[in-house]
């Protein structure tokens, strides 16, 4: 496996390929990897001839008061674990060989499905993903882009992206890995106490159970209350339980297919998850 961490060295390192029309596959991250990340070089294996994962903690995309200069960096780990499954090349860039050429003037605003959801707790956040994860595009050109379903607010804005700008790539959304207890994977599970750790599967449960009780005929509106009440006697702090279509139109009626959104706060964590519920006839 290669490192590379400038754009001219990616660039020689790919080349090749290119020339072989070899098909090319690109995981973005920001590091500090876990079991969901290797998921997704897993499927790009399956795919792809050459698999690149790049390594980037993106300045723009953090608002002033979150942890941008706390994110945990983790290189050399991460190299090891993705060497084990089987990624080609690592991108690693620095802050100034993403931005330091020359004063950015160009934003990207996917519309009001980032105004929703964690857009609202985060304004800028998504034009910060679209702009680096459009700059990781056109320096990678992979064919595939492999994106975890448990960002799905994430997924959906970069599919609109990729749309509407024209974008040669097919973006893969690949499903939620969890822990055995259901919870769903994170970096910053690793923030969790003991006793936090306990009582974050608590997420997962109530969407399930939400599942089940939608599913036996009970009205949506009060199974996303129900969810609230499990999420605060556990101890959370809730930001938002949400059901949404699964291109994140509102919908107040299981009368189609949906997807249930949790974001909740234990201690000083904050995890979200989502679960896409069918509608069966
Ligand atoms: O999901 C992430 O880790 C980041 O938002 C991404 C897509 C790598 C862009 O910085």
């Amino acid at each position: 496996m290669k490192t590379e961490t400038s754009i001219q060295g990616l660039s020689a390192s790919l080349n090749p390929a290119r020339s072989a029309r070899k098909i090319i596959g690109f995981i973005p991250t920001m590091g500090n990897l876990h079991e969901g990340h290797l998921n997704l070089v897993r499927e790009a294996r399956k795919l792809c001839d050459v698999v690149v994962v790049s390594i980037f903690v993106n300045p723009i995309q953090f608002g002033p008061n979150e942890d941008f200069d706390n994110y945990p960096r983790t290189l050399e780990q991460d190299s090891h674990l993705l060497a084990e499954v089987g990624c080609d090349i690592v991108f690693a860039p620095s802050v100034e060989q993403m931005y330091g050429h020359h004063p950015r003037l160009t934003n990207i605003r996917v519309g009001e499905i980032t105004n929703d959801l964690c857009g609202l707790q985060r304004p800028g956040h998504f034009d910060g993903v679209a702009v680096v994860v459009t700059k990781l595009f056109n320096i990678v050109q992979p064919n595939y882009a492999f994106f975890g379903q448990k960002d799905y607010q994430q997924l959906a804005v970069i599919k609109q992206l990729v749309r509407d700008l024209n974008m040669p790539i097919e973006v893969i959304g690949v499903p939620i890995a969890r822990a055995e207890d259901g919870l769903a994977l994170s970096s910053r599970n690793g923030y969790l106490s003991a006793e936090h750790r306990q009582i974050a599967p608590v997420i997962y449960q109530s969407l399930k159970q939400a599942e089940q009780d939608l599913h036996a005929g009970k009205a949506l509106l009060d199974v996303l209350t129900e969810i609230r009440m499990q999420l605060t006697q556990a101890g959370f702090v809730v930001d938002y339980v949400e059901a949404r279509t699964p291109m994140l139109q509102k919908s107040d009626q299981f009368d189609q297919d949906i997807v249930l959104f949790v974001a909740a706060k234990i201690g000083n964590t904050r995890l979200i998850d989502n679960l896409q519920i069918k509608h069966i006839l």
